[in-house]
């Protein structure tokens, strides 16, 4: 009898050895879970857990809807549409409609048939630049540099971009090989270091951007002055992150940290911008605009009267508004918590100036911060917003599980980091279709929203459309707390 148990017990263990093997060869060869792939077997505990958490959650943890910097149900929205599973729930909203500042859109009795329903059109960028861009995207990636993310991520993103007709911008680390292999339309971004179009002394250098603006698929030119989660600080990427091929691209020493100035030292007035802008596109030929987190504001007012000074010609083809609350790779908590006005203010405040300036037209306004879900993003669009750009809703959609760690190399789903081990989990092919899936999924939910609202597409969206939640609970329409601004002229 003891025999026998002995053997079961031993045929037993051996099959569960055995079936531990199974699974660490299915996990590491298998292409469409990062944390698998990196982390064979144990890896599956996670997905376990998620599917679990649910329940458990329900009675123990934290709710759906309590996480930061994004919540469960957030992020769990994108990995089903980057996934293109099923995306309705059951039985009825978890979302909490009292907080003050809840959106909450406006349907119409008469809501948009599907055969009325229209493409959203490509917006043209920059008419007055030599090659002016036809963007087709409402939603597009916003700026991550190579460096902060890593190549496989960059691949991804490209041919995700690419396949879904949204542009991709560089982000301050300059233009990498793998930006141009995907195919995607490129916003090349120049940094406060310039990397990549940096000359002997630090400045612009100009064959470097002629250099850059000569690639068919770079498209536009983004001018950092700042961003949303380091407001008054340049970019920082951790000396562990700079490995020799990015520091070539970058022409700094490999191993070091990077850290680019606070400010582009050449711009100190609204007069330096507007050279700036106007040089760049000039040499590039390609729309030029500018990306900035808001806090102050008498700036805009005084660079948008210059512009009418200049004549509109001279003005930025585009201003990027990043939110406060922006995601970085690596910032001081002090500038990501507290400094910056958030996106809910600082929009409809530069949507508002434009106006009485008489530059809506001219100059379009790109929003990012945040808008990683449909509902977010409408919201953008019915303040004035006319593209959406997201950093870390595509970052979910490349597999992020919101582990935090992008500022050291350790990134379990190798987005953020050049570990080959880590990035191994990463593939690009099937990361692309998810970019591209997300993309896709995203606009048509954002016209899902426009059609309950009666309009035929996104850009029709207006302030009348979303209400807002207020501190005694009720709604108040966007159009009554930001009422529409005449231009100046007509006062
Ligand atoms: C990993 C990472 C790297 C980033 N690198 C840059 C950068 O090089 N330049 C830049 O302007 N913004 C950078 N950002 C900020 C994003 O472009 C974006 O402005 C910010 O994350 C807010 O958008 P989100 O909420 O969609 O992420 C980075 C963000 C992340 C998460
Ligand atoms: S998984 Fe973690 S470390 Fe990797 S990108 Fe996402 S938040 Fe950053």
């Amino acid at each position: 009898m003891l025999q026998i148990l002995t053997n079961i017990f031993i045929f037993m263990v051996g099959l569960a050895l055995l079936t531990v093997v199974i699974m660490y060869v299915i996990d590491k060869t298998q292409t469409s879970h990062a944390v698998r792939r990196n982390f064979p077997v144990i890896g599956r505990f996670r997905y376990i857990f998620e599917e679990m958490g649910e329940f458990f959650r329900q009675y123990f943890f934290a709710l759906d809807r309590e996480e930061m910097p994004f919540n469960r149900a957030q992020r769990s929205w994108v990995y089903r549409a980057a996934k293109g599973v099923d995306n309705t729930v059951a039985f009825g909203s978890t979302l909490n409609l009292s907080p003050p500042g809840t959106p909450i859109f406006v349907n119409c009795p008469y809501p948009t048939l599907d055969e009325d329903a229209a493409p959203t059109k490509p917006m043209t960028i920059g008419p007055y630049a030599r090659e002016p861009y036809e963007a087709r995207s409402v939603l597009n990636v916003s700026g991550m540099s190579y460096g902060a993310i890593s190549k496989p991520a960059v691949l991804a993103l490209s041919n995700g971009s690419r396949m879904a007709g949204n542009w991709m911008n560089t982000g301050e680390g300059g233009v990498s090989p793998w930006h141009l292999e995907g195919g995607a339309d490129i916003v090349f971004q120049i940094g406060t270091a310039k990397y990549g179009v940096r000359g002997d002394d630090g400045g612009l250098d100009d064959d470097k951007l002629r250099a850059v603006a000569a690639h068919a698929t770079v498209k536009m030119i983004e001018l950092k002055l700042s961003q949303g989660a380091k407001p008054g600080k340049g970019g920082i990427l951790p000396g562990g992150k700079v490995t020799e091929e990015i520091a070539k691209i970058r022409h700094i020493p490999a191993g070091h940290d990077s850290i680019s100035p606070n400010r582009h030292p050449e711009i100190d007035s609204a007069e330096d911008l507007l050279d700036m802008i106007n040089h760049v596109r000039e040499v590039s030929g390609l729309p030029t605009g500018f990306k900035s987190v808001i806090g102050a504001y008498g700036w805009l007012d005084e660079l948008f009267e210059e512009i009418n000074r200049r004549g509109v010609e001279s003005a930025p083809d585009f201003i990027t508004v990043d939110s406060g609350d922006g995601g970085t790779g690596a910032a001081p908590m002090s500038l990501i918590d507290n400094v910056g006005l958030p996106l809910k203010e600082s929009l409809p405040l530069v949507v508002d100036m434009l106006n009485e300036h008489g530059l809506r037209d001219r100059i379009r306004v790109i929003a990012s911060g945040k808008l990683i879900n449909p509902a977010e993003a409408a919201w953008a669009l019915c303040v004035g917003a006319d593209f959406i750009n997201s950093a870390r809703g595509f970052m979910f959609a490349l597999g992020c599980i919101q582990a935090l760690q992008c500022n050291k190399n350790t990134c379990p789903t190798g987005i953020t980091t050049h570990d080959k081990k880590l990035q191994r989990g990463l593939v690009p092919e099937d990361k692309a279709e998810r970019v591209r899936r997300y993309s896709e999924t995203m606009r048509k939910e954002i016209g899902i929203i426009a059609h309950s609202c009666g309009v035929p597409e996104p850009r029709r969206l207006k302030r009348f459309h979303c209400r807002i939640v207020q501190d005694d609970g009720r709604s108040v329409p966007l159009n009554e707390l930001y009422p529409d601004v005449e231009p100046r002229e007509l006062h």
